[in-house]
């Protein structure tokens, strides 16, 4: 590992891109080089790119604010030649996304995305950094498609997956889970938006998020699956069915869920699995990278807390990281039902991409 690494955020004037800058500015490993948008912002300084856009509730960096944004798509190879890596966070289409992380890889820049469009590619792992680190195995087979020999893409999951599936995840590695309903109650920072961009959210909720139910039920899959020569391959034997709704929350995803266990003579207790998530420490708890949360998921039992977690009361847990548990309890129907949350701009989106870089550049991707 270097002592310091010179970072891109592209996307840097979006909603999870204006989270990044409040994560990286005063990092221990890595420095902010580059910010880059789309042409609307490219040529201007970050605070006017920016305006009123700026959703974060500190101010806008000093050491960023003058910093003049260069363009995400014109300028691929000047950036890849002045960072040695990017957060990747845009709002274009996906086969679009698609195109531009491959450029900056095949540009030796390792890409770490918060974009949905490489999530499905065989050979581009989909990491939650304490439930499949292994899957980061895959990125030599990676290198070799895209003939590089630094450039990779590594993405993070949907950031709804990141309320509900760690909880499930520990579970299911010593009880495997069969079958899931889960019913997602999702902020409004999900898309991009503030209460003064989006005022018709407020007193409302909307039951459909496009395309969000799929992800919610596909992306697990893919995290629990296990790396085969050159691809993952994807779980077959947990099934989840979702719902997804948009509510009027700034910060913050709340997941319900109803699970059975496939063993049926073999159900552990309510202690038991509130025991399993309260020790649960995964590789970057033991790496102590910068931003692991001390605990990954906190326990609010249902005798002592039966009204946890709240979105006030739990989004902002070890820095936004941690994932929230609560409301633990026998079902009539399934084996158990359960409510967690996290926040997603943080654990859900930049936090989590971030998170992810650490352990790659912990284990020597990045060099
Ligand atoms: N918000 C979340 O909680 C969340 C969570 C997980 C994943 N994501 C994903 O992260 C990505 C960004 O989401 P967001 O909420 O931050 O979106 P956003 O607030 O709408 O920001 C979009 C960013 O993309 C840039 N952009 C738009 N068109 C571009 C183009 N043609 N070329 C280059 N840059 C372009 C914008 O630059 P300008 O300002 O110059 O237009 C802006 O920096 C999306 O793929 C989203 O699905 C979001």
């Amino acid at each position: 590992m270097k002592d310091n690494y010179k970072v891109g955020i592209i996307g840097a004037t979006g909603m999870v891109g204006q989270r990044f800058i409040t994560l990286l500015h005063d990092h221990p490993w890595y420095t902010i080089e580059v910010l880059a948008a789309s042409p609307r912002s490219a040529g201007k300084t970050y605070k006017e790119a920016v305006g009123a856009k700026w959703a974060m509730d500190e101010e806008i960096p000093k050491s960023v604010e003058d910093m003049i944004v260069m363009n995400a798509t014109d300028d691929v190879d000047k950036i890849a030649g002045m960072v040695d890596f990017v957060f990747c966070a845009v709002d274009m289409k996906k086969d679009e996304i698609k195109a531009l992380e491959e450029r900056y890889a095949k540009a030796e820049c390792p890409v770490v995305s918060n974009n949905s469009a490489h999530r499905h590619t065989e050979d581009v792992p989909m990491i939650i950094p304490e439930i499949n680190p292994e899957h980061l195995e895959i990125i030599p087979s990676q290198r070799e498609r895209l003939g590089t020999k630094r450039g990779f893409i590594a993405v993070k999951s949907n950031c709804s997956l990141q309320s509900y599936l760690p909880a499930m995840a520990v579970v299911n590695a010593k009880y495997p889970i069969d079958h899931a309903l889960v019913t997602t109650y999702q902020a409004i920072s999900g898309a991009g938006k503030t209460f003064n961009t989006w005022p018709e959210m407020v007193d409302n909720l909307i039951p459909y998020i496009g395309g969000e139910e799929m992800k919610s039920e596909v992306e697990p899959n893919k995290v629990l699956g296990k790396v085969e020569g050159n691809k993952i391959v994807p779980s077959d034997a947990l099934s989840i069915e979702c719902q997804t709704y948009r509510v009027p929350v700034s910060n913050g995803h709340t997941a319900a869920i109803f699970f059975s266990f496939k063993d049926r003579e073999n159900i552990p207790s309510v202690e038991e699995i509130e025991n399993m998530w309260r020790e649960y420490k995964g590789v970057p708890q033991q790496l102590e990278l910068p931003h692991a949360p001390k605990q990954f998921i906190y326990v609010y039992t249902e005798a002592e807390a039966p009204d946890q977690p709240q979105i006030k009361t739990a989004r902002e847990i070890d820095g936004g990281m941690a994932i929230s548990c609560g409301r633990l309890r026998k079902s009539t129907q399934y084996d158990y039902k359960m409510v967690s949350m996290s926040h997603n701009t943080l654990r859900g989106a930049a936090g989590g991409a971030v998170l992810l870089a650490e352990l790659l550049t912990a284990k020597g991707y990045m060099d």
